[in-house]
């Protein structure tokens, strides 16, 4: 199996977290999102104890919560010391209501309206990473307003083309993400986060993009940010206390995905870096902080559906129905991400078809996936998509007015319900 979390047992069934995936669908009903606990738990200690040791002890993780947001992950993530970053009032109420302490909190997002600015504070949120002139002006107002300070990172575009994704690239210099280096807007920006009142620079932020297997560009983002900082240093004597680096580490879906990040090493390789320049440039180290979403909770879910129907269209197609679909998953059809599926009532078989999962939506762009190796299914076959964890729940919606599925958490052999299966009554309750 692609990650640790998945097994077969006696039964021939696929187990998740070391439960029975037939009977999870039993005892909740399908679909059914599943979190695996230990699994984020052990991928929050891979960054906090690589980043302790080759940063410094000031380093943090701030995880990216569009990845999950749930009460649960915020109560999981802080035992690990583990900050969060959100980018909504949605979010941050969602740590708050958690108990999550609010100054391990960063408010991000490239549109912060007034509302949300002045929740941030009150709540007393850790810092801002703020994307541009407007905005900073916005927090200084609102922050003087309220009498408080507002500690802030500047979001810079290190114009960096890290091969992922178009939807999900962000460090290029045409992006609505930061402010760019080369226009000269950067230093203008830290001139004016310098100059307004009831700002407290601490440092600056970048982030390439998403899904990224490869160091350079990282390494890369690290050499433009570091000489911006010198630059800003020689010009203006300001020096960075914190250097966010963003998030983005690739996780494998597939065995056709390169192989596994090293995290460790790639944390080791950018210090080793991030050492090189502070001596070339004559700099401060800056305390380095990193947002992971997608590899802190990926590999730590999975879906579970119930196979509806099987149609075969001649000797070219198989299409396999499951109750859930682009509501509850939608990045095959917006990224054509690639997944793999597994009947977990048959998981100990040889999977001897190539199926297209589909959905129950009125689209037929509404699959989970095409050309996918699975055992023969049939209607009541319990489906399994693993790697799930990320942007999935996080994405749903209720098109076709279909309610969201139960979000169940898994510990050490016993499952507890972290997010309630949607009713048709929630649905409406809106709805007037
Ligand atoms: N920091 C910033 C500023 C970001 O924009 C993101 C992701 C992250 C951190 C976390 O990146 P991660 O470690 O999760 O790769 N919906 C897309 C992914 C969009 C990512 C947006 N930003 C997907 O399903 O692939």
């Amino acid at each position: 199996m692609i990650h640790p979390s998945y097994d077969i047992n006696a039964d021939g069934h696929l187990t998740f977290a070391g439960a029975d995936t037939v009977l999870l669908a039993k005892k909740y009903g399908t679909p059914l999102y599943l979190i695996d606990e230990n699994e984020i738990v052990r991928r929050c200690r891979i960054y906090r104890s690589a980043m302790k040791k080759y940063f410094s002890e000031e380093s943090a993780v701030y995880y990216a919560s569009k990845a999950l947001s749930i009460k649960e992950i915020y109560r999981i993530i802080e035992k690990e010391d583990v900050n969060a970053d959100v980018v909504s009032l949605g979010e941050l109420c969602t740590a708050i209501s958690a108990g999550y302490t609010p100054s391990r909190l960063c408010l991000h997002g490239n549109n912060k309206t007034d509302e949300e600015i002045s929740a941030a504070l009150r709540y007393g949120v850790g810092s801002f990473v703020v994307e541009c002139t407007d905005e900073l002006y916005a927090i200084s107002s609102i922050a003087s307003e309220m009498g408080k300070v507002a500690r802030v990172l500047l979001r810079i575009t290190p114009n960096i083309d890290c091969h992922t994704l178009e939807a999900i690239s962000t460090g290029k210099l045409d992006s609505k993400f930061g402010v760019p280096i080369e226009t000269g807007q950067a230093e203008d920006f830290v001139k004016l986060a310098l100059s307004l009142p009831s700002l407290d620079l601490i440092g600056y932020h970048c982030h390439c993009g998403s899904q990224v297997f490869e160091i350079e560009p990282y390494l890369d983002q690290l050499d433009i940010m570091m000489r911006f900082a010198s630059d800003m240093k020689k010009k203006l004597g300001y020096s960075p206390k914190y250097l966010n680096i963003g998030g983005g580490f690739g996780v494998r879906y597939t065995d056709e995905d390169s192989v596994e990040v090293n995290i460790e090493s790639n944390i080791k390789l950018l210090s080793e870096k991030l050492s090189l320049l502070c001596a070339e440039l004559s700099i401060e180290r800056p305390h380095i902080l990193m947002e992971p979403g997608r590899s802190i909770v990926a590999s730590a879910g999975a879906t579970i559906y119930t196979v509806g129907s099987v149609k075969k269209i001649g000797d070219f197609r198989t299409y396999v129905t499951v109750d859930g679909g682009m509501t509850d998953n939608p990045r095959y059809a917006l990224y054509k991400s690639r997944y793999e599926a597994i009947i977990a009532n048959k998981a100990s078989l040889e999977k001897d078809t190539v199926c297209s999962v589909a959905g129950r939506c009125c689209e037929s762009g509404d699959l989970i996936g095409e050309d996918m190796p699975l055992q023969s299914a049939e209607r009541g076959d319990i489906l399994a998509i693993t790697v799930t964890g990320a942007y999935n729940y996080s994405m749903a919606s209720n098109y076709n007015r279909v309610p969201r599925p139960a979000l169940v958490v898994i510990k050490d052999g016993s499952d507890r319900v972290a997010v309630k299966r949607e009713t048709i009554e929630y649905m409406l309750e809106n709805d007037v």
